[in-house]
């Protein structure tokens, strides 16, 4: 099982909107039996929404990894969704109490990762949407992944946001020695702006190939509609530049997760 957090603590760069098209990106590329899990770390739902229906209606979610005393079953939090090899972990505004149970609760940082333990032979890939903010959730879904993506739209603060976003990093790799940064990619971008271009020349300057220019995630009106009906671009238009796009993503994520053979062998053994 690999695992990868989509992660910046501002809102409206394309979080939810990355992680529900990649997640479904690879479920196009790996095989029937390969298994995907998502997991909502906000509690406004977004991905939630997208992959499952409405978030108030949803029972069982994210927020019992917090909650003190509970006892439910692993399988309890995960629901289908209408992709056969993806399985959800939902989330709905009672995930904002996370926060408030930690005094009450034992590693209240590790409650991710523990539970990720748990279902290790039951996926083969865990994509996070993480919250836009650097606080428990985030430091929980860093603490459980191998990989973090961070989209960045191309503009003003960009560069300060991915400083304070790599401070955080570093602080949960205190925790996971193993958490690597899977890139840094430009998203809801429009060449035709010159601050666009300009900042994502700057953003290269400053991290170099971590910064996935070729696999920029460009502004797609037909990715719009699609949340709308809430679909990904893979179920509404194959044409949309967007579709492109998130494939080119989905790719790299897949070349950058596959497990490799002597990787399987350990994980059996
Ligand atoms: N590449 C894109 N092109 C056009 N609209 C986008 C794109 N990515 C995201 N959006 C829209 O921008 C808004 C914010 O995106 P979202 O994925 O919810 O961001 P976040 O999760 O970081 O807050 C949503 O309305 C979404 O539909
Ligand atoms: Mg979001």
């Amino acid at each position: 099982m690999k695992v990868l957090s989509v992660s910046l603590q501002k809102g409206g760069v394309g979080k939810s909107t990355i992680t529900a098209n990649l997640a479904v990106g690879m479920s196009k590329i790996i095989g029937e039996r390969e298994r995907i899990l998502v997991v909502d770390m906000d509690h406004q739902g977004n991905l939630t929404y997208q992959m499952l229906g409405n978030p108030s209606d949803v029972e069982k979610t994210a927020i019992e990894l917090f909650t003190p005393g509970e006892k439910y079953k692993a399988t309890d939090i995960v629901h289908n969704t209408r992709f056969k090899n993806i399985e959800i972990i939902p989330s709905n505004l009672a995930l904002s109490k996370a926060e408030l149970y930690t005094s009450q609760i034992i590693d209240a940082h590790n409650r991710l990762a523990q539970y990720l333990k748990q279902v290790v032979f039951m996926y083969d890939y865990v994509f996070i949407d993480c919250p836009p903010s650097l606080g428990l959730l985030t430091l929980n879904a860093l603490i459980a992944s191998d990989y973090v993506l961070i989209p960045v739209v191309p503009e003003k603060y960009a560069t300060m946001a991915i400083t304070q976003m790599m401070d955080t990093i570093k602080m949960a790799r205190a925790f996971n020695e193993k958490l690597q940064l899977a890139g840094i990619v430009p998203s809801i971008v429009d060449m035709r702006y010159r601050i666009h271009r300009a900042t994502i020349k700057t953003l290269e300057t400053n991290f170099g190939n971590m910064l996935l220019k070729d696999k920029y995630i460009g502004t797609n009106a037909p990715l719009k509609d699609a949340a709308n009906r809430r679909q990904t671009i893979f179920e509404y238009d194959n044409r949309a530049a967007s579709y492109k796009h998130f494939q080119n993503l989905a790719s790299y994520v897949h070349r950058l997760m596959r497990i490799t053979e002597n990787e399987k062998r350990s994980e059996t053994a």
